[in-house]
C-alpha cells in the first residue's frame, strides 16, 4: 500500500473545501476558507466562520479579529506560523451572520478531517460556536480559560478575539487566559493528561469543578518529560503506568 503524507491528504482536503457545495453559502462566497498551519502543531485555534477580510483572502483570520488573535498566541508564547487555525465554517455567512445548524453540519466533517490529521496536544476554541462542538450545554462565561480533557484531548474554551473588539471588557479577560494557555500546554507537553478526570459536561450542563489555575503552575509536581509531544497526547502520557503519588491529581477537568 501507498503511504499517503500528511501534506497529500492536507492539499486534497483544502481542494474539496474549495470546491465544496454542500449548503448554500457556497452561493455566496467569493474563497472558501480551509484553514492554514503546519500539519504538526501542538495547538489548534478553531474559529466561527470566515468574515469579509478572509472570504477576500481566503484566509483565516486576517481582518482586525485576526490581528487582536496574533497578539494573543504571542500572549500564550506562541508564534503565529507554528499553530494551526480554522474555523466551524469554511465559507461566510452572508453579513456575518451567525452560522446555522445545517451549515455547522454540512462542515462538520471537514473539521474531524482537520483535527484528525493535524491531531493537536491542545484546541483553543474560539467563541461560542466551536466551544458548542463539545460543550454545547454550556456558556462561555462560565468556562472560558479552563482546560477540559475530552477523549484524550485537552480542550481550552477561550472567548472569540472579535467578542473584545465590541465589548472592551473581555480584552484583559482574553489576555489573562491566553497567558494561562502557556501553563496549560507545559502541563499537557509534560504528558500529565493521563492523570486528568474526563469532562463531565460534554453534553449536560452541570457544576464545574474549581479552576485549575487555583493552582499556580509552580507548586504543580514535576512531570516526568515525555519523548515526544505526541507521546504526551497518548493515554498513559507516554510514559506508560499512570503516574502515582502527587501526580494523580486531576490537572484538566
Ligand atoms: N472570525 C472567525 O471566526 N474566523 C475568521 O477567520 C475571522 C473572523
Amino acid at each position: 500500500m501507498i503511504a499517503v503524507s500528511k501534506e497529500e491528504r492536507a492539499r486534497e482536503l483544502y481542494e474539496v473545501i474549495r470546491a465544496c457545495r454542500m449548503c448554500a453559502l457556497a452561493e455566496t462566497r467569493t474563497h472558501a476558507v480551509p484553514g492554514e498551519g503546519p500539519l504538526d502543531a501542538e495547538v489548534m485555534f478553531i474559529g466561527e466562520a470566515p468574515g469579509l477580510n478572509e472570504d477576500r483572502q481566503g484566509r483565516p483570520f486576517v481582518g482586525a479579529a485576526g490581528q487582536f488573535l496574533s497578539e494573543l498566541i504571542a500572549e500564550a508564547g506562541l508564534r503565529r506560523e507554528d499553530v494551526y487555525i480554522c474555523n466551524v465554517l469554511k465559507c461566510r455567512p452572508p453579513g456575518n451572520r451567525d452560522p446555522l445548524p445545517g451549515e455547522i453540519e454540512a462542515c462538520a466533517e471537514y473539521l474531524d478531517l482537520q483535527i484528525d490529521l493535524v491531531d493537536p496536544l491542545v484546541i483553543v476554541t474560539l467563541g461560542r460556536f466551536s466551544m458548542a462542538r463539545w460543550f454545547p450545554q454550556q456558556t462561555i462565561s462560565r468556562i472560558h480559560g479552563r482546560p477540559k480533557e475530552v477523549d484524550g484531548r485537552i480542550i481550552v474554551p477561550m472567548y472569540h478575539p472579535a467578542a473584545a473588539l465590541h465589548q472592551g471588557a473581555l480584552r484583559q479577560v482574553l489576555i489573562d487566559d491566553f497567558r494561562g494557555l502557556r501553563a496549560i500546554l507545559e502541563r499537557a507537553r509534560a504528558g500529565l493528561t493521563a492523570a486528568a478526570a474526563p469532562a463531565a459536561d460534554t453534553a449536560a450542563a452541570g457544576t464545574p469543578p474549581e479552576r485549575p489555575s487555583a493552582t499556580p503552575p509552580a507548586q504543580q509536581p514535576a512531570a516526568p518529560a515525555p519523548t515526544s509531544p505526541a507521546a504526551a497526547a497518548a493515554p498513559g502520557g507516554g510514559s506508560g503506568a499512570a503516574p502515582a503519588g502527587p501526580q494523580q491529581i486531576p490537572l484538566f477537568e
